[in-house]
């Protein structure tokens, strides 16, 4: 018997009246890409998906034109118009799908980018032993249930509760009679797909494979912010004991790299194989506050290697006391080395890197969360990168061109020591931790990330 084809059905077809920002939630930009474009790259990169549909708010498709790229995305056959309701939209996919009643077919969320490579293999293996299987977590609240008047009229034991997820998987045959059935049911509702199944063919088994707690579903305004944060977690997992990366033939600019983080990064690259053009005020004379000193650096950088894949900027200057008490050109100052730069830099960076579908890194500062007392301007212009990083991460991405900040902790640096004096021996990281990271970062795929680099058991105090 010849192995049945696995297909995945990406739904999209809704509008996210739920979270209400006034577009189709799927094309929400978390991280620099739209939410569907997140999913559609694990389904992707999945190696146990064959063929990828996707079913769209017929609004809203032509948004999804730029996905069909074959060199990117290689199993994506079709993007579909979807239907007034989630069932209407399955079924718009049930109707593009071929005829054999093997298929194996997985729905899935277009609103759930963290679907997992374990989850989707578990389901279509899965899909060897059932006709239908579910993705569910076990339930942290206890579930309660509520009449008309908000009574509760029943209170179902806990430990036998799951909460569905997606993908939900079928065989072909199965999910389309139960569909067929469903359609002489005159009081037919359901919300998902499984109850489908579960209602039609109720004699149908229906295997639960384990979810995660990140494979949520983005519904109301808050998960966006969770997801957010999601997806900035998921690229701290990039660890500097990871295997150098290769960068070989790869042209590299760094500013501010005679000392600190800057001369670490500048070491590991030239040891990874990359060419590096290093500028600074002590070496090479250049201020990073001048738009017209970046610009030449970055030319002249240009000139001597033909291309630029990478863009650091690691200058900054931290000086502490109280708003009150320092003087307007040393605020000035810090805001110009601090934000300014960053500006001037990235932005002059943007023709080069274009031109190699390359990356700008930035720095901030674990204190942009929350500003604090004596080196407010510090921290707020550390802030600002931030902001800055995820901007242009939408801006640029359609020119291919990638933004991230790294988000060191405490790092034992001279800007550090001379600001806070001798701190105790392992409360601090090695630059070279945080240049590791970094080159993990400029070797990745990510844009609009803030990727925090933590001291190993961290000791106490403040960053
Ligand atoms: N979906 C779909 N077709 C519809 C409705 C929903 O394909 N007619 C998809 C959504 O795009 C989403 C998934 O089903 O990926 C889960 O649905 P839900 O969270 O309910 O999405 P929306 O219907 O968009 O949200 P809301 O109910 O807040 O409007």
């Amino acid at each position: 018997m010849s192995t049945p084809r696995t297909v995945a059905v990406i739904l999209a077809g809704g509008i996210g009246v739920r979270v209400g920002l006034g577009i189709p939630k799927q094309l929400i930009k978390i991280a620099g890409k739209a939410i569907v474009e997140h999913t559609l790259e694990v389904v992707n990169a999945s190696p146990v998906i064959d063929e990828i549909i996707i079913v769209m708010n017929a609004g809203a498709i032509e948004q999804l034109e730029p996905l069909k790229d074959q060199e990117r995305f290689p199993k994506l056959t079709r993007i579909i118009p979807g239907g007034d309701t989630r069932n209407d939209s399955t079924q718009a996919a049930l109707a593009a799908l071929g005829d054999d009643p093997d298929t194996k077919v997985l729905f899935h969320d277009a609103v759930r980018p963290f679907v997992d490579d374990r989850i989707l293999a578990e389901c279509v293996e899965a899909l060897d032993h059932y006709e239908a299987v579910d993705t569910a977590i076990p339930s942290a609240d206890t579930i309660v249930q509520v009449d008309s008047a908000s009574h509760i009229t029943g209170i179902p034991n806990r430990s036998t509760l799951r909460r569905g997820q997606t993908p939900q998987g079928f065989r072909l045959g199965t999910i389309r009679r139960a569909y067929e059935l469903a359609g002489l049911d005159k009081t037919f509702h359901a919300t998902d797909d499984c109850g489908v199944v579960f209602t039609y063919l109720p004699e149908t088994p229906i295997f639960v494979v384990d979810g995660t707690a990140q494979n949520m579903k983005v519904t109301e305004p808050i998960d966006v912010h969770i997801a957010d944060k999601l997806f900035q977690l998921q690229s701290a997992s990039l660890t500097a004991d990871a295997p150098l990366p290769d960068f070989e033939g790869k042209v590299v600019v760094v500013f501010g790299g005679s000392y600190g983080i800057g001369e670490s990064i500048v070491d590991l690259a030239e040891h990874a194989g990359a060419t590096v053009h290093e500028f600074s005020r002590s070496t090479t004379g250049t201020d990073v506050r001048s738009r017209k000193q970046v610009k030449e650096a970055l030319k002249q950088a240009h000139e001597a290697s033909g291309r630029i894949d990478a863009v650091v900027m690691s200058a900054g200057v931290l000086r502490m006391g109280p708003l009150t008490q320092t003087k307007v050109k040393h605020i000035e100052s810090s805001i110009e080395t601090n934000f300014t730069a960053p500006v001037i830099v990235a932005r002059a960076a943007h023709k080069y890197l274009k031109e190699t579908g390359g990356q700008v890194l930035l720095f901030t500062s674990s204190s942009h969360t929350r500003g604090r007392a004596n080196y407010g301007i510090y921290s707020a212009s550390k802030a600002a990168v931030v902001n800055l990083t995820q901007a242009l991460a939408e801006e640029w991405a359609e020119d291919g061109v990638q933004i991230n900040c790294i988000n060191p902790q405490r790092t034992r640096t001279p800007m550090r020591i001379q600001a806070f004096g001798d701190e105790p021996e392992g409360s601090l990281l090695a630059p070279e931790k945080v240049a590791a990271v970094s080159l993990q970062v400029l070797d990745s795929g990510l844009t609009g990330q803030i990727v925090a680099v933590r001291v190993e058991e961290a000791a106490q105090g403040a960053s």
